[in-house]
């Protein structure tokens, strides 16, 4: 059975989020058409004028598109086997673990609000995370970590990194633009995937926009692959 939920779009009350669960897995197979026209219909009733999906796979993507959804987003999907060691480059900057388990307390407030500035000031509004779609991220595998990195007592990167079985994802990562360029996101990836690789990952897994060429040089760097296969964010316009 495939279960979807929709909330307001981070930083937009008018366009809906619809989070279709399993959907980025390339087996997924959505619901028959008039099921996916209900949802729209119903989506549309709740007062939305749009709707972005979560990130889909190509069997996923497809009967929406063909239901006049477009693609907002195209991502590349890349993974890391570990079967290779982490490369250890020179780190100018250190990382500071800031949560590990999900049964202790979460971060602070005023943590998750300097993270989600980092997210912000990197990403832009469009795509950046509000305080709910940032719980989600953690949610969403069965174990995750945040590293961040600090200068002068300020939050300059952040990744959050996810292990569920014996896969490891790098959820998000993201480093304020005047901090860039300078090893930042190295030292966070490099914490990120010696944890993955300590739980027994056999393999990490990332998805970037195709257009991103910083995070695909970072990635290439650190020894991940493209996969055959990407993902799509789609948006429609409601009537
Ligand atoms: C992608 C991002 C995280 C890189 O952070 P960073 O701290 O600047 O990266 P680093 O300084 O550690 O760079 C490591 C390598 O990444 C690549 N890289 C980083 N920025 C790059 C750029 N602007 N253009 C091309 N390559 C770049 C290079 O290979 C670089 O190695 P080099 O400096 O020896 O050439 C940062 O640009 C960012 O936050 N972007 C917006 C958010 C984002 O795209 N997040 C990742 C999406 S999943």
């Amino acid at each position: 059975m495939v279960s979807a939920r929709v909330r307001p779009w981070p930083h937009s009350d008018h366009k809906a989020f619809l989070v279709i669960n399993g959907a980025h897995g390339p087996e997924m197979q959505l619901p028959d058409e008039p099921i996916l026209n209900t949802w729209i219909q119903t989506i549309s009733s709740w007062g939305y004028r749009s709707v972005r999906t979560s990130a889909l796979a190509p069997s996923a993507s497809s009967p929406l598109e063909r239901l006049g959804f477009s693609v907002s987003q195209s991502l590349v999907l890349l993974q890391k086997s570990h079967d290779q060691s982490v490369p250890q480059l020179a780190m100018n900057h250190s990382t500071h673990l800031v949560r590990s388990l999900p049964l202790l307390s979460r971060p602070t407030r005023a943590t998750i609000d300097a993270i989600l500035g980092v997210d912000a000031s990197a990403f832009g509004t469009e795509w950046s995370l509000d305080t709910a779609t940032f719980e989600e991220a953690l949610k969403a595998t069965r174990h995750w970590r945040i590293f961040v990195s600090r200068a002068e007592n300020r939050i300059d990167g952040f990744v959050l990194a996810g292990v569920t079985q014996s896969h490891g994802f790098i959820q998000r990562l993201a480093v304020r633009p005047n901090a860039q360029r300078e090893g930042v996101a190295s030292a966070l990836l490099t914490s990120a995937l010696n944890w993955t690789q300590s739980r027994r990952c056999t393999n990490t897994v990332v998805n970037t926009d195709h257009n991103n060429e910083a995070a695909l040089a970072l990635y290439h760097k650190f020894g991940f692959a493209t996969l055959d296969y990407g993902l799509s964010v789609l948006e429609k316009t409601l009537p």
